[in-house]
């Protein structure tokens, strides 16, 4: 930080209103995020932390078509319990906005205006996937189709997600609208686009003045950079009905693209927690802005969120992106759809009051540098050898001994040893030295040199054994209960930022009002004669049900995930050859083939059996376009008796395989030369 400045702005990644938030959530960005600013207000620094809901996009817009209820709706619900989830574990935002707010609308639809009307964007028409029935342009997760790499047929027009090819819409083979099932149509759009092309070679020269930044963020950017034909231009607006309208003519049925208009929503929450002066930490100099984010979200923080206030021009620049890696969960990858994950709300349920534990554990283990690993067992030792061990124990053993031998009276220290000397100075150094830690971004390494402090404490009580000396030396116990206590006062406050829960209670314990930073750097700050309160532990053991029965969960949403990707349905009861044997299966293929009117799924099909060509009605339509089929080999159950089907005479059955989706595909031969009228056998 060779810069002075005098406010600074945290932002932490506004999270998408579309479900609860996880451990992942927190240990990536929401937890760093407050430490730091916790760190920052109890040095005494100007700080607002600035978050809120992301609602827009399309993933939420699935999501309300999935539930039957509006997107409204469907943010109004996740919004309530993301906002009181991040409030119980701590997370201390001075506002927690959302982006469908009204100031967040204009201010969005301001931004987009200001580079409207500076030329900053672009007008592409091109060619996107339109949705007759519907009536609507289709985004790419509202197009599936069989993926051209491997094959699955419900490949997403973004990403097939079986292979992990990405995609474009266009790539798919046989694509289908997942609002009307229809086949949508190439239509022309325009769009207005952010010609970071062109931009480049500023974002490059502001990207190179940062190399400070975390090698992983640095990193990606460059890449970003230097890979292929650099930066390519991207639409910022979306042919969409749900998210901020874009303001311009042309713009009818459309919105804003969803990372164009949620970085803008930090804004928005700013003007709305200080509507007089939010602009000092936007536009002063002396302003630092700071973005805490996903390792996902790295480029629209460091490249395409600057390009746009570049263009705008009135705006600081992010200073510094600590993004973080993502967290796995017992060594597989967080999943909300397979319920992979430890809830914050189901751990609040759980685990009462121990908010503390999971922050340690979360920090102690931040995926800094590299992707990291959540386990239980972790949790467990993290919690039974460090913050019951060490810390609570150190505590526990001061405030009792006080009790016990001064009556909670903290007794005046008389004369100091060497050791005590020692002690002291190492008591006074440990702030510095975890402030270092906390500036550089680096949490780990400062939870862990705060926790130096409570071993310090515990060693020192060890060594000198008070319990023991009092029988034969009571001066010198009244000087190690005095350094013992001014310990146990300083953890309260270097505690603050990380283990906000246990910090409140230990001054409350210790009976004192609670201290800022500046204070731990002295050795003094409880008095002699003053009164604690009554002893209480601030950590329990966490016994072994309690971790089984946590991975028992897991174990159960495991299954379930097999289950439903597995769901192939049981052996049927026994048969016989010979009943096998009275069904004629043969070859045929297909000659002709058209819709039956009035109807969703069947085609009325004319087969040739190489003995007949006779009618079928089949229940395939959802599956196969009739004009797609003609030639196609089958396999046709030939004797089954003849029976109407909407007025159609229809003589046999085609046999279709059927996934656990309920979907159908032909079985046919393998070797397509095999002449019609072969027996199945
Ligand atoms: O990845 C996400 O959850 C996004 N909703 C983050 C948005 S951050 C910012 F730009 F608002
Ligand atoms: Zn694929």
């Amino acid at each position: 930080m060779s810069k002075k400045f005098n406010r600074t702005l945290v932002t932490a990644a506004l999270p998408y209103a579309n479900g609860p938030v996880h451990i992942g959530h927190l240990a990536g960005c929401y937890l760093p995020a407050d430490i730091y600013v916790r760190y920052l207000r109890s040095v005494g620094n100007d700080v607002k932390f600035i978050c809120g809901s992301d609602e827009h996009g399309v993933p939420i817009t699935i999501k309300a078509k999935k539930e039957g209820i509006t997107p409204q709706q469907v943010v109004d619900k996740y919004h309530k319990l993301m906002s009181d989830a991040f409030k119980e574990f701590g997370i201390s935002f001075d506002i927690y906005s959302r982006t469908s707010s009204k100031t967040h609308h204009k201010t969005a639809a301001d931004f987009f205006k200001v580079l409207y009307e500076k030329n900053s964007f672009t007008e592409q028409i091109t060619e996107q996937y339109y949705d007759e029935e519907a009536k609507q342009f289709l985004a790419d997760r509202y197009i599936v189709g069989t993926c051209p790499k491997c094959s699955n047929d419900n490949a997403y027009g973004d990403q097939c997600e079986k292979c992990g090819s990405s995609l474009n819409p266009t790539d798919l083979i046989n694509p289908k609208s997942t609002l009307s099932g229809s086949k949508p149509v190439l239509k022309q759009t325009k769009n207005w686009f952010l010609p970071l092309d062109k931009l480049q070679p500023k974002i490059k020269e502001y990207i190179e003045q940062h190399k400070d930044w975390r090698s992983t963020v640095y990193g990606q950017c460059k890449s970003w950079l230097e890979s292929g034909d650099g930066l390519q231009p991207r639409a910022m607006t979306r042919d969409l009905d749900w998210g901020v309208p874009v303001p311009v003519n042309g713009g009818e049925g459309k919105v804003l693209y969803v990372w164009f208009d949620a970085p803008i929503g930090y804004i928005s929450a700013t003007k709305d927690l200080l509507p007089n002066n939010w602009e000092d930490y936007w536009k002063k100099d002396d302003s630092r802005l700071i973005h805490f984010i996903g390792k996902d979200n790295i480029v629209f923080h460091c490249i395409i969120f600057p390009s746009m206030l570049m263009e705008h021009g009135e705006f600081i620049l992010p200073d510094n992106v600590p993004a973080n890696e993502f967290l796995n969960l017992e060594g597989e990858k967080i999943s909300t759809s397979r319920n992979w994950a430890v809830w914050l709300h189901e751990y609040l349920n759980e685990f009462a009051n121990m908010q503390d534990v999971l922050r340690y554990t979360l920090c102690s283990n931040a995926p800094e540098t590299k992707d990291n690993d959540f386990t239980w067992k972790d949790f467990q030792t993290k919690n039974n050898s460090e913050l019951v061990a060490i810390l609570g124990n150190f505590i526990n053993r001061t405030l009792v001994l006080t009790h016990k031998f001064y009556e909670g009276k903290v007794p005046a220290a008389n004369k100091y040893t060497k050791e005590d000397l020692l002690i002291l100075e190492e008591l006074a150094n440990a702030p510095d030295k975890i402030s270092k830690s906390i500036e550089q971004f680096k949490f780990r390494d400062a939870i862990s040199e705060f926790m130096n402090v409570a071993r310090l404490g515990n060693k020192y009580l060890a060594d000198t054994e008070p319990w023991k000396l009092i029988k034969t030396d009571e001066e010198r116990v009244k000087t190690i209960m005095n350094i013992a206590l001014q310990i146990s006062t300083n953890i309260a406050i270097l505690a603050e930022p990380f283990l906000p829960f246990t910090s409140v209670k230990l001054f409350q314990l210790l009976n004192l009002n609670p201290l800022k930073w500046v204070s731990s750097k002295q050795t003094n700050n409880i008095a002699a004669e003053h009164k604690i309160n009554k002893d209480e532990l601030l950590f329990a053991k966490v016994e072994d049900d309690i971790i089984l029965k946590q991975l028992q969960k897991l174990e159960e949403s495991k299954k379930n995930n097999q289950s439903t990707l597995k769901n192939v349905s049981e052996i049927k009861t026994e048969t016989t050859f010979d009943d096998f044997s009275k069904m004629d299966i043969r070859t045929a293929t297909i000659l002709e083939a058209e819709r039956v009117p009035k109807t969703e799924k069947l085609l009325k099909l004319t087969l040739d059996t190489g003995i007949d060509k006779r009618t079928v009605v089949s229940g395939i339509a959802q599956f196969y376009e009739p004009e797609k089929i003609i030639g196609q080999k089958v396999c046709l159950l030939a004797n089954l008796a003849p029976r109407k089907i909407k007025g159609i005479e229809s003589k046999g059955m085609i046999l279709m395989a059927e996934n656990t989706k309920g979907e159908l595909c032909f079985v046919s031969p393998t070797n397509t030369e095999f002449n019609n009228g072969s027996e199945v056998k």
